[in-house]
């Protein structure tokens, strides 16, 4: 009889411990993800970087945002251990939705990740320095917290996360400790499409870049709120534009080709203090080869503008700034540079002219204030913080616009609905990109 209860008692506490488990590992169905980015200075490029956790034991590993990449890749050569790397060979699902070639050559060496034979290869794309180099696909666990939209919840995973093994040379360019780059490119395996496959989410994730290099911005996977703190959800306050395909990601070549895994938005004219600049607005539309047209980019630290419509914003910025501010010799990489003296200050940075790139209609605009406008570069310098495109090897589009002008931005990408969300300056509703609370309330 005592035995039969303890038996009986052993069996309820079995099961209410089982259930517990089970619910932990796979009933919990996060509704969005939450990482940190933080802004890097100590390669030659500004950069952005993550950290997720990754393979089997867990290690952390820091990657360079690239928002217009297309998945993620990581440098195989240097101390990848995993128990669950699992080689994608060639005809298996992770190859087909990569889009990802069967690889013909051989491993001469024992098989590693990255060295598998028979397995289908990606381009890894260093979209920092604009090279690329053939790489094995694969898959292994990632593991990332998820999050109510106020602060980080429980670490979820994914047990195969598909991604390229590159070689260790492709990662020159980025910061000491970074093994690859996050891709959040428009691609069936770009880390917002896997996330939002693995814990059915709607395909939407948001970017907000912290201009500090001492406290974190932040990425998020799947739809809001996404709270600052003092309690903003800034996710209610988003302005709209469609999100633009460039038919080919390669632009200027004119073979049949995969769109372009980067965003673009529609860019129909530039008002500074209200009045239009004028420009060659045929330079503005992404034309049959995929040239032209504005495309948005964490991997670029400036906005880069083509040369004419460059000269005809700088021009028109000058004379909108005034006899009063003294034009200062060029700090590269910048041309247009200003003493500070004359030079008010207000919420949202230097009290200059506001630059707005004017969207779908002269109702939609993304307004550049002061402080997305201008970089400090001495005590008495400020410049104009946008790059002319003849001093950037490389560049396809038009207007790309960069890092430094998302900046106390949150811009969110819908993926189903091909939209793009901004917020105007956080600086106005007295909260910025880093006051995401990472406290963990798991
Ligand atoms: C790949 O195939 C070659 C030729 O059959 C063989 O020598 C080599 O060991 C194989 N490598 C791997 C990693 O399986
Ligand atoms: C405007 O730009 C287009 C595309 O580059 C070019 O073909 C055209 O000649 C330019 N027009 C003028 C007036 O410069
Ligand atoms: C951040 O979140 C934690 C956990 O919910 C909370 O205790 C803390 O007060 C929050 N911090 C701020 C500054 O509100």
């Amino acid at each position: 009889m005592a035995s039969s209860s303890f038996h009986f008692l052993l069996f309820i506490f079995g099961s209410l411990f089982f259930s517990h488990s089970l619910a932990k590992t796979t009933s919990f169905r996060p509704k969005a993800l939450v990482l940190p980015i933080t802004k890097d200075t100590s390669a030659n490029h500004i950069q952005y970087l993550t950290k997720i956790y990754q393979r089997t034991p867990l290690v952390p590993v820091k990657l360079t945002v690239d928002l217009g990449g297309d998945s993620l890749w990581l440098d195989c050569d240097k101390g990848y251990v995993s128990s669950s790397y699992k080689p994608a060979y060639c005809g298996s699902a992770p190859c087909s939705l990569a889009k990802a070639p069967c690889n013909m050559g051989m491993c001469p060496s024992d098989p590693k990740p990255g060295c598998y034979n028979n397995t289908c290869t990606l381009n890894a794309d260093n979209n920092v320095v604009d090279l690329g180099t053939p790489g094995l696909v694969g898959s292994d666990v990632v593991s990332v917290p998820s999050t109510d939209g106020a602060n980080r919840g429980r670490v979820v995973s994914v047990t195969k996360f598909i991604f390229t093994c590159a070689p260790a040379f492709i990662t020159i360019g980025l910061p000491n400790g970074v093994k690859g780059i996050a891709g959040l490119g428009r691609t069936k395996i770009s880390l917002p499409s896997q996330f939002a496959a693995a814990f059915s989410f709607r395909r939407k994730f948001a970017v907000c870049l912290s201009s500090s290099t001492k406290s974190n911005g932040v990425l998020f996977f799947g739809d809001g709120p996404y709270n600052f703190l003092p309690k903003i959800d800034v996710s209610n306050s988003l302005i709209y534009t469609p999100l633009l395909i460039n038919p080919k990601k390669l632009p200027g070549i004119d073979i049949k080709q995969e769109p372009s895994p980067e965003y673009f938005i529609g860019v129909k004219s530039i008002k500074i203090n209200d009045k239009s600049v004028p420009l060659n607005t045929s330079l503005l539309r992404i034309d049959r080869l995929g040239r032209g047209g504005t495309a948005i980019s964490t991997v670029d630290a400036y906005t880069i503008m083509e040369t004419s419509i460059y000269n005809a914003v700088v021009n028109a910025f000058v004379k909108e700034l005034g006899n009063h501010v003294r034009r200062a010799a060029p700090v590269e990489p910048f041309r247009a540079c200003f003493s500070s003296k004359n030079i008010g200050s207000t919420r949202v940075g230097p009290a200059v002219p506001t630059i707005d790139l004017v969207l779908q209609n002269k109702k939609v605009y993304w307004r550049i204030f002061g402080a997305n406008s201008m970089v400090k570069v001495s005590d008495d310098v400020l410049c104009l913080g946008l790059i002319d495109s003849r001093d950037v090897v490389g560049m396809r589009h038009s207007i790309a616009i960069g890092a430094y002008q998302l900046e106390d931005h949150l811009l969110q990408f819908d993926l189903a609905t091909s939209r793009l969300g901004f917020s105007s300056s956080l600086l106005f509703r007295q909260t910025t990109c880093s006051n995401f609370n990472f406290t963990s309330n798991a």
